[in-house]
Protein backbone atom coordinates (compact mmCIF):
# COMPACT_ATOMS: atom_id res chain seq x y z
CA UNK A 1 0.00 0.00 0.00
CA UNK A 2 1.31 3.78 -1.16
CA UNK A 3 0.34 6.55 1.43
CA UNK A 4 0.25 9.87 0.39
CA UNK A 5 -0.29 12.79 2.91
CA UNK A 6 0.04 15.49 -0.50
CA UNK A 7 -2.89 16.28 -2.69
CA UNK A 8 -0.27 16.73 -5.63
CA UNK A 9 1.73 13.58 -5.44
CA UNK A 10 -1.55 11.56 -5.06
CA UNK A 11 -2.60 13.62 -7.89
CA UNK A 12 0.67 12.62 -9.81
CA UNK A 13 0.14 9.36 -9.36
CA UNK A 14 -3.19 8.90 -10.11
CA UNK A 15 -3.11 10.20 -13.49
CA UNK A 16 -0.41 7.61 -14.44
CA UNK A 17 -3.26 5.02 -13.12
CA UNK A 18 -5.92 6.86 -15.27
CA UNK A 19 -3.67 6.93 -18.36
CA UNK A 20 -3.09 3.24 -18.22
CA UNK A 21 -7.28 3.11 -18.29
CA UNK A 22 -7.25 1.10 -14.58
CA UNK A 23 -10.45 1.99 -12.65
CA UNK A 24 -10.40 3.63 -9.71
CA UNK A 25 -12.35 2.41 -6.16
CA UNK A 26 -12.69 5.08 -3.40
CA UNK A 27 -13.44 4.46 0.33
CA UNK A 28 -13.47 7.86 2.00
CA UNK A 29 -13.37 7.65 5.95
CA UNK A 30 -12.60 9.65 9.03
CA UNK A 31 -10.22 6.55 10.10
CA UNK A 32 -10.26 4.96 13.57
CA UNK A 33 -11.09 1.89 11.04
CA UNK A 34 -13.39 -1.07 11.88
CA UNK A 35 -14.50 -4.03 10.08
CA UNK A 36 -17.47 -1.75 8.68
CA UNK A 37 -14.68 0.15 6.49
CA UNK A 38 -12.66 -2.81 5.59
CA UNK A 39 -15.81 -3.87 3.84
CA UNK A 40 -16.06 -1.04 1.67
CA UNK A 41 -12.21 -1.46 0.40
CA UNK A 42 -12.96 -5.14 -0.06
CA UNK A 43 -16.05 -4.27 -2.13
CA UNK A 44 -14.12 -1.58 -3.75
CA UNK A 45 -11.37 -4.28 -4.77
CA UNK A 46 -13.68 -6.43 -6.38
CA UNK A 47 -14.98 -3.81 -8.81
CA UNK A 48 -12.11 -1.94 -9.41
CA UNK A 49 -8.06 -2.07 -10.56
CA UNK A 50 -7.23 0.35 -7.98
CA UNK A 51 -8.47 1.14 -4.29
CA UNK A 52 -8.15 4.22 -2.35
CA UNK A 53 -9.31 5.20 0.87
CA UNK A 54 -8.80 7.92 2.62
CA UNK A 55 -8.46 8.76 6.02
CA UNK A 56 -9.19 12.36 7.16
CA UNK A 57 -11.20 14.27 10.48
CA UNK A 58 -13.15 16.64 8.83
CA UNK A 59 -13.68 19.81 10.88
CA UNK A 60 -16.59 20.98 8.39
CA UNK A 61 -18.89 18.70 9.50
CA UNK A 62 -18.73 18.56 13.20
CA UNK A 63 -21.01 20.78 15.04
CA UNK A 64 -19.29 20.45 17.82
CA UNK A 65 -15.79 21.49 18.06
CA UNK A 66 -15.31 18.94 21.85
CA UNK A 67 -16.64 15.94 19.41
CA UNK A 68 -14.14 16.74 16.57
CA UNK A 69 -11.11 17.09 19.32
CA UNK A 70 -12.51 13.77 20.90
CA UNK A 71 -12.90 11.40 17.39
CA UNK A 72 -10.72 9.26 18.00
CA UNK A 73 -7.34 9.22 15.52
CA UNK A 74 -5.14 5.73 14.91
CA UNK A 75 -3.94 6.33 11.48
CA UNK A 76 -0.91 3.30 12.57
CA UNK A 77 -3.75 1.10 13.47
CA UNK A 78 -5.38 2.06 10.42
CA UNK A 79 -2.73 1.63 8.25
CA UNK A 80 -2.32 -1.84 9.20
CA UNK A 81 -5.65 -2.52 8.82
CA UNK A 82 -5.89 -1.17 5.21
CA UNK A 83 -2.65 -3.33 4.37
CA UNK A 84 -4.34 -6.47 5.55
CA UNK A 85 -7.65 -5.90 3.06
CA UNK A 86 -4.81 -5.15 0.39
CA UNK A 87 -5.32 -1.40 -0.26
CA UNK A 88 -4.17 -0.03 -3.00
CA UNK A 89 -3.10 3.49 -1.69
CA UNK A 90 -4.17 5.38 1.63
CA UNK A 91 -4.06 9.14 1.50
CA UNK A 92 -4.03 10.84 4.56
CA UNK A 93 -3.79 14.61 4.27
CA UNK A 94 -3.41 17.31 7.10
CA UNK A 95 -5.92 19.85 7.22
CA UNK A 96 -4.00 22.59 5.34
CA UNK A 97 -3.95 20.07 2.00
CA UNK A 98 -7.76 20.09 2.07
CA UNK A 99 -9.06 23.53 3.32
CA UNK A 100 -7.57 26.83 2.63
CA UNK A 101 -7.39 29.69 5.43
CA UNK A 102 -10.43 31.06 4.45
CA UNK A 103 -12.36 28.20 4.37
CA UNK A 104 -11.60 27.38 7.92
CA UNK A 105 -12.05 31.16 8.94
CA UNK A 106 -15.82 30.47 7.61
CA UNK A 107 -16.41 27.09 9.60
CA UNK A 108 -14.47 29.52 13.02
CA UNK A 109 -17.26 31.79 12.46
CA UNK A 110 -19.71 29.49 11.97
CA UNK A 111 -20.82 30.41 8.29
CA UNK A 112 -21.98 27.75 6.18
CA UNK A 113 -19.82 27.44 2.83
CA UNK A 114 -21.13 26.81 -0.69
CA UNK A 115 -18.18 27.48 -2.38
CA UNK A 116 -17.88 23.24 -2.53
CA UNK A 117 -20.78 23.87 -5.74
CA UNK A 118 -18.29 25.42 -8.66
CA UNK A 119 -21.25 27.99 -8.86
CA UNK A 120 -23.35 25.64 -9.26
CA UNK A 121 -26.62 25.62 -7.56
CA UNK A 122 -27.05 22.58 -5.23
CA UNK A 123 -30.31 22.01 -3.48
CA UNK A 124 -30.83 18.76 -1.29
CA UNK A 125 -34.30 19.75 -0.98
CA UNK A 126 -36.10 18.19 2.27
CA UNK A 127 -32.77 15.56 2.46
CA UNK A 128 -31.47 17.77 4.68
CA UNK A 129 -34.34 19.18 6.48
CA UNK A 130 -35.08 15.91 8.16
CA UNK A 131 -33.26 13.68 10.93
CA UNK A 132 -29.48 14.27 11.08
CA UNK A 133 -30.45 17.49 9.19
CA UNK A 134 -32.31 19.11 12.33
CA UNK A 135 -30.12 17.50 15.14
CA UNK A 136 -26.97 18.82 13.43
CA UNK A 137 -27.18 21.72 11.48
CA UNK A 138 -24.81 22.17 8.58
CA UNK A 139 -23.45 19.11 9.30
CA UNK A 140 -24.12 18.05 5.54
CA UNK A 141 -22.87 20.59 3.74
CA UNK A 142 -19.65 19.75 5.61
CA UNK A 143 -19.78 16.42 4.75
CA UNK A 144 -20.96 17.14 0.97
CA UNK A 145 -17.99 20.03 0.76
CA UNK A 146 -15.11 17.50 2.08
CA UNK A 147 -16.65 14.57 -0.63
CA UNK A 148 -16.74 17.17 -3.19
CA UNK A 149 -13.11 18.11 -2.66
CA UNK A 150 -12.05 13.99 -2.44
CA UNK A 151 -14.08 13.10 -5.25
CA UNK A 152 -12.01 16.38 -7.55
CA UNK A 153 -8.28 14.73 -6.07
CA UNK A 154 -9.32 11.10 -6.68
CA UNK A 155 -11.34 11.42 -10.07
CA UNK A 156 -12.79 7.91 -8.61
CA UNK A 157 -15.19 5.81 -11.25
CA UNK A 158 -16.90 4.62 -7.96
CA UNK A 159 -16.74 5.79 -4.46
CA UNK A 160 -18.78 3.27 -1.86
CA UNK A 161 -20.33 4.30 1.29
CA UNK A 162 -22.39 2.53 4.11
CA UNK A 163 -26.00 2.61 4.42
CA UNK A 164 -25.25 2.73 7.70
CA UNK A 165 -25.22 6.60 6.84
CA UNK A 166 -28.50 6.29 5.12
CA UNK A 167 -28.85 9.80 4.99
CA UNK A 168 -25.57 11.03 3.93
CA UNK A 169 -25.59 8.48 1.02
CA UNK A 170 -28.40 9.93 -0.17
CA UNK A 171 -26.92 13.63 0.45
CA UNK A 172 -23.98 12.14 -1.57
CA UNK A 173 -25.94 10.45 -4.36
CA UNK A 174 -27.83 13.75 -5.24
CA UNK A 175 -25.14 16.25 -4.49
CA UNK A 176 -23.31 13.45 -7.47
CA UNK A 177 -25.86 13.72 -9.64
CA UNK A 178 -26.44 17.77 -9.49
CA UNK A 179 -22.47 18.61 -9.73
CA UNK A 180 -22.95 16.21 -12.82
CA UNK A 181 -19.65 14.29 -11.57
CA UNK A 182 -18.97 11.17 -13.02
CA UNK A 183 -18.52 9.05 -10.53
CA UNK A 184 -21.03 5.77 -9.88
CA UNK A 185 -22.13 5.78 -5.69
CA UNK A 186 -22.67 2.55 -4.23
CA UNK A 187 -24.48 1.70 -0.91
CA UNK A 188 -22.76 -1.13 1.19
CA UNK A 189 -24.90 -2.98 3.66
CA UNK A 190 -24.15 -2.50 7.45
CA UNK A 191 -21.66 -4.48 8.93
CA UNK A 192 -22.48 -5.31 12.50
CA UNK A 193 -21.21 -6.48 15.83
CA UNK A 194 -22.02 -10.87 16.48
CA UNK A 195 -25.03 -8.84 18.98
CA UNK A 196 -26.23 -6.57 16.42
CA UNK A 197 -25.00 -3.33 16.90
CA UNK A 198 -23.48 -1.58 13.95
CA UNK A 199 -20.21 -1.21 13.77
CA UNK A 200 -19.26 2.74 14.23
CA UNK A 201 -15.63 4.50 15.42
CA UNK A 202 -17.56 5.81 18.38
CA UNK A 203 -18.37 2.29 20.35
CA UNK A 204 -15.19 2.50 22.37
CA UNK A 205 -16.31 5.49 23.69
CA UNK A 206 -19.40 3.62 25.02
CA UNK A 207 -18.47 2.42 29.31
CA UNK A 208 -18.91 -1.03 29.57
CA UNK A 209 -22.23 -0.66 31.20
CA UNK A 210 -23.37 1.46 27.92
CA UNK A 211 -21.81 -0.80 25.61
CA UNK A 212 -23.83 -3.73 27.23
CA UNK A 213 -27.14 -2.27 26.44
CA UNK A 214 -26.36 -0.48 23.20
CA UNK A 215 -27.58 -3.92 21.10
CA UNK A 216 -31.04 -3.04 22.56
CA UNK A 217 -31.01 -0.64 19.31
CA UNK A 218 -30.40 -2.95 16.48
CA UNK A 219 -32.49 -5.73 18.54
CA UNK A 220 -35.43 -3.06 18.53
CA UNK A 221 -34.55 -2.36 14.46
CA UNK A 222 -34.69 -6.03 13.62
CA UNK A 223 -37.91 -6.68 15.87
CA UNK A 224 -39.43 -3.90 13.76
CA UNK A 225 -38.99 -5.70 10.57
CA UNK A 226 -40.44 -8.36 11.93
CA UNK A 227 -43.25 -6.50 13.30
CA UNK A 228 -44.09 -4.77 9.51
CA UNK A 229 -46.03 -8.10 8.42
CA UNK A 230 -48.86 -7.28 10.74
CA UNK A 231 -48.34 -3.70 12.00
CA UNK A 232 -49.32 -0.15 10.94
CA UNK A 233 -46.20 2.14 10.90
CA UNK A 234 -47.94 3.74 13.82
CA UNK A 235 -47.79 0.77 15.96
CA UNK A 236 -44.01 0.16 14.84
CA UNK A 237 -43.09 3.86 16.15
CA UNK A 238 -45.10 3.35 19.12
CA UNK A 239 -43.47 0.08 20.15
CA UNK A 240 -39.78 1.19 19.21
CA UNK A 241 -40.26 4.20 21.32
CA UNK A 242 -41.45 2.21 24.37
CA UNK A 243 -38.54 -0.08 23.99
CA UNK A 244 -35.54 2.49 23.69
CA UNK A 245 -37.32 4.70 25.92
CA UNK A 246 -37.47 1.80 28.70
CA UNK A 247 -33.54 1.83 29.16
CA UNK A 248 -32.79 4.43 31.51
CA UNK A 249 -29.52 4.96 29.75
CA UNK A 250 -30.48 5.90 26.10
CA UNK A 251 -32.14 9.66 25.29
CA UNK A 252 -33.97 8.74 22.39
CA UNK A 253 -33.42 11.53 19.32
CA UNK A 254 -35.74 10.16 17.31
CA UNK A 255 -36.64 7.39 15.62
CA UNK A 256 -38.37 7.97 12.13
CA UNK A 257 -40.16 5.45 9.38
CA UNK A 258 -39.64 7.48 5.93
CA UNK A 259 -39.59 6.80 2.33
CA UNK A 260 -35.67 5.05 1.60
CA UNK A 261 -35.77 8.10 -1.52
CA UNK A 262 -37.26 11.16 -0.30
CA UNK A 263 -36.51 10.62 3.45
CA UNK A 264 -39.71 12.10 3.89
CA UNK A 265 -41.47 10.39 6.86
CA UNK A 266 -44.39 7.81 5.80
CA UNK A 267 -47.42 7.04 7.50
CA UNK A 268 -48.69 4.18 5.24
CA UNK A 269 -46.51 1.39 3.36
CA UNK A 270 -48.48 2.18 0.37
CA UNK A 271 -46.95 5.87 0.07
CA UNK A 272 -43.56 5.01 -0.58
CA UNK A 273 -41.57 2.02 -2.65
CA UNK A 274 -39.21 1.12 0.07
CA UNK A 275 -39.27 2.16 3.83
CA UNK A 276 -36.84 2.88 6.39
CA UNK A 277 -36.93 2.43 10.76
CA UNK A 278 -33.80 5.12 11.50
CA UNK A 279 -32.86 5.69 14.80
CA UNK A 280 -30.47 8.10 16.67
CA UNK A 281 -30.46 8.15 20.54
CA UNK A 282 -27.68 9.02 22.89
CA UNK A 283 -26.28 6.83 24.84
CA UNK A 284 -23.98 8.69 27.55
CA UNK A 285 -22.00 10.80 26.09
CA UNK A 286 -21.71 9.53 22.91
CA UNK A 287 -24.42 9.49 20.19
CA UNK A 288 -25.36 6.30 17.94
CA UNK A 289 -27.50 6.06 14.72
CA UNK A 290 -28.89 3.03 13.01
CA UNK A 291 -31.63 1.98 10.61
CA UNK A 292 -33.10 -0.88 9.37
CA UNK A 293 -34.59 -1.31 5.44
CA UNK A 294 -38.35 -2.80 6.03
P1 LIG B 1 -16.86 7.47 8.65
O1 LIG B 1 -17.81 7.63 9.77
O2 LIG B 1 -15.44 7.13 8.94
O3 LIG B 1 -17.44 6.39 7.70
C1 LIG B 1 -16.81 6.09 6.47
C2 LIG B 1 -17.70 5.17 5.68
O4 LIG B 1 -17.87 3.94 6.38
C3 LIG B 1 -19.13 5.76 5.49
O5 LIG B 1 -19.56 5.52 4.17
C4 LIG B 1 -19.94 4.97 6.50
O6 LIG B 1 -21.31 4.86 6.15
C5 LIG B 1 -19.24 3.63 6.44
N1 LIG B 1 -19.53 2.83 7.64
C6 LIG B 1 -19.36 3.20 8.93
N2 LIG B 1 -19.78 2.22 9.76
C7 LIG B 1 -20.23 1.21 8.97
C8 LIG B 1 -20.80 -0.07 9.21
N3 LIG B 1 -21.01 -0.52 10.45
N4 LIG B 1 -21.16 -0.82 8.15
C9 LIG B 1 -20.97 -0.37 6.89
N5 LIG B 1 -20.44 0.82 6.58
C10 LIG B 1 -20.07 1.61 7.61
O7 LIG B 1 -18.96 8.84 7.04
C11 LIG B 1 -17.91 9.40 7.20
O8 LIG B 1 -16.82 8.83 7.78
C12 LIG B 1 -17.68 10.84 6.75
O9 LIG B 1 -18.87 11.56 6.85
C13 LIG B 1 -17.10 10.95 5.31
C14 LIG B 1 -18.06 10.38 4.27
C15 LIG B 1 -15.74 10.24 5.22
C16 LIG B 1 -16.88 12.45 4.97
O10 LIG B 1 -16.03 13.05 5.88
Amino acid sequence: MIIFTRVQELQDHLDIVQNQQKTIGFVPTMGALHEGHLALVEISKKDNDISVCSIFVNPTQFNDLSDLAKYPRTLEKDSRMLESVDCDILFAPEISEMYTEAELELKRQNVEDKGWTNGKTVDFGQLDRVMEGTQRPGHFNGVAQVVSKLFRIVRPNRAYFGQKDFQQLAIIRSMAKQLELPVEIIGCPIVREKDGLAMSSRNVRLTETERAVAPLISKTLFKVKEMKADHSIAELKAFAETELRSEPLMQLEYFEIVDAETLQPVNDYKDAKNVVACIALKLGNVRLIDNIIL
